[in-house]
């Protein structure tokens, strides 16, 4: 393909956006309205000059928009929803690509870089804003309200449903200059759930066990690595970690998680009413906050004492009432004599 051909489709998702500047922009915050059409900006045109970025992008979660089962059922379940702005941006004006190249890339016809780039192939223009937590935050960061408006009256407004960045804010990784791109960047694969690596480098886990009379009470420690960027688990509201214990035929489990509850609230105008909003967070925040510490107790049996740490896209019974399948990662295990 020839470069001036390159640059005439370029232009043209230009003219598209221009002409189309009156409508809402698709894209929530960030780094401003989305381009719109235009054969130029689709992810296989930029793949076939940059191969790589396209092979990673395109097995990556971003890519899966609105084809992710774990995302179907639950946008069956919410109905109607805005879900797509942050799933699948541009799915109005082009087939679904998911997150795609052109979603966090191209503003005003011109292709948004990291560093100063000269290129003939197409018009670029280095903004901080790709790199700086900024374009990753339009879609990472919201609050139940600005998610999911026509709920408004079901869950507590302003409540974040996803705080990655907040919590990312107060971490060492922070105040040491480590963004999102430096952990999840290796590519454009943006390593996250299926990357097994990247889970193991979250927490580490300590169990102490001890007898005393009919019971053995089991110390757990969950101490955040520096690796940790954010709370653990991070992201979608229904994501739980799960300490399973386990002693002869006998089981006690603690999750790692957000809990939900209905709570009753003050209205401005000093009515009261009930709402879904958070009624306790027992996840593990990143350094430099403290260790979660735990103490749980199972009835004594023979043998030792096995563990097992979990992450798990949904709470097992949502995953099951929703016949959704592969939604566990296994992320460490060991056994413990028990003193
Ligand atoms: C005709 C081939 C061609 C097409 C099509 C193309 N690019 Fe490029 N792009 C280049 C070349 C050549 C460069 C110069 C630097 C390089 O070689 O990576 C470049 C540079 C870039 C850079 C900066 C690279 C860096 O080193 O930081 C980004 C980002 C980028 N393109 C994204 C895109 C996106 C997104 C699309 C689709 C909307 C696209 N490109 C379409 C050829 C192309
Ligand atoms: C979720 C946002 C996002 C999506 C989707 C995305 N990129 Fe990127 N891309 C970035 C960021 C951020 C950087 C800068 C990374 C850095 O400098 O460390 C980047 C860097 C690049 C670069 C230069 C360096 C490199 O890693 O190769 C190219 C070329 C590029 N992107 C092309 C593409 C193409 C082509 C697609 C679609 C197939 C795409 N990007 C999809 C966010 C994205
Ligand atoms: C337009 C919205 C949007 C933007 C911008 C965006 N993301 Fe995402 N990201 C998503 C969505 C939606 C998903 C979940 C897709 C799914 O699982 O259905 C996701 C998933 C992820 C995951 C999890 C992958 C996994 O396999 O668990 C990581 C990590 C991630 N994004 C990092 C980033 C980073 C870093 C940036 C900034 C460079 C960024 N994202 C920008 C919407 C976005
Ligand atoms: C210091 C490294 C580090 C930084 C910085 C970091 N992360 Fe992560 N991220 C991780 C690790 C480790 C995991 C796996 C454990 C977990 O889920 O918390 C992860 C997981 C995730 C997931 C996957 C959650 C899931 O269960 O699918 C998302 C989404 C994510 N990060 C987004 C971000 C965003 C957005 C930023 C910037 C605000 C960011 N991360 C900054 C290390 C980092
Ligand atoms: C403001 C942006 C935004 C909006 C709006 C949004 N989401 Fe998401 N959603 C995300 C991001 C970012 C992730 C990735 C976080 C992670 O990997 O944990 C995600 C992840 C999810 C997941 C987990 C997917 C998986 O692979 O496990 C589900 C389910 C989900 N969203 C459902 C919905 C539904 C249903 C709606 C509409 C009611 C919606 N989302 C609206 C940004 C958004």
């Amino acid at each position: 393909m020839g470069r001036a051909r390159a640059l005439a489709l370029i232009a043209l998702g230009a003219a598209a956006l221009a002409g189309a500047q009156a409508s809402p922009p698709l894209f929530p915050v960030g780094i401003g309205p989305l381009p719109l059409t235009g054969e130029s900006l689709e992810p296989e045109r930029c793949g076939s000059c940059h191969r790589e970025a396209h092979e990673r992008w395109a097995s990556s979660a971003h890519a899966k928009g609105l084809s992710n089962p774990v995302y179907e059922a639950e946008a069956r379940h919410a109905g109607g929803l805005a879900c797509a702005r942050c799933h699948s941006p541009r799915h109005e004006v082009v087939a679904d690509h998911g997150v795609d190249c052109a979603t966090c890339h191209v503003r005003d016809g011109q292709v948004l870089t990291s560093h100063a780039v000269e290129t003939q192939a197409h018009p670029t223009r280095q903004d901080p804003r790709l790199t700086d937590g900024t374009l990753c935050a339009a879609c990472h960061q919201f609050d139940f309200a600005a998610a999911a408006s026509d709920e408004r009256a079901r869950y507590v407004a302003d409540e974040p449903l996803q705080n990655t960045m907040e919590e990312w804010r107060s971490s060492t990784a922070a105040a040491n200059g480590r963004g999102c791109v430096d952990c999840h960047m290796d590519g454009h694969a943006f390593a996250g759930f299926d990357d097994r690596a990247l889970l193991e480098k979250a927490v580490r886990v300590r169990i102490r066990a001890r007898r005393r009379g009919d019971q053995v009470l089991v110390n757990a420690s969950f101490l955040p690595r520096p690796e940790l960027g954010h709370a653990f688990p991070t992201g979608d509201m229904f994501r739980v970690a799960i300490l399973r214990i386990r002693l002869g035929d006998e089981e006690t489990t603690y999750e790692l998680r957000r809990h939900f509850a209905t709570v009753s609230i003050e209205e401005p105008d000093g009515t009261v009413a009930f709402r879904v909003g958070q009624a306790a967070d027992t996840r593990v925040m990143p350094l430099p906050a403290a260790p979660r510490r735990v103490e749980l107790s199972v009835p004594a049996a023979e043998g030792p004492l096995r563990w097992r740490l979990e992450l798990h896209r949904l709470p097992p019974a949502l995953a099951e009432a929703r016949a959704l399948e592969d939604t566990t990662r296994v992320i460490a295990q060991g056994r413990v004599a028990v003193r």
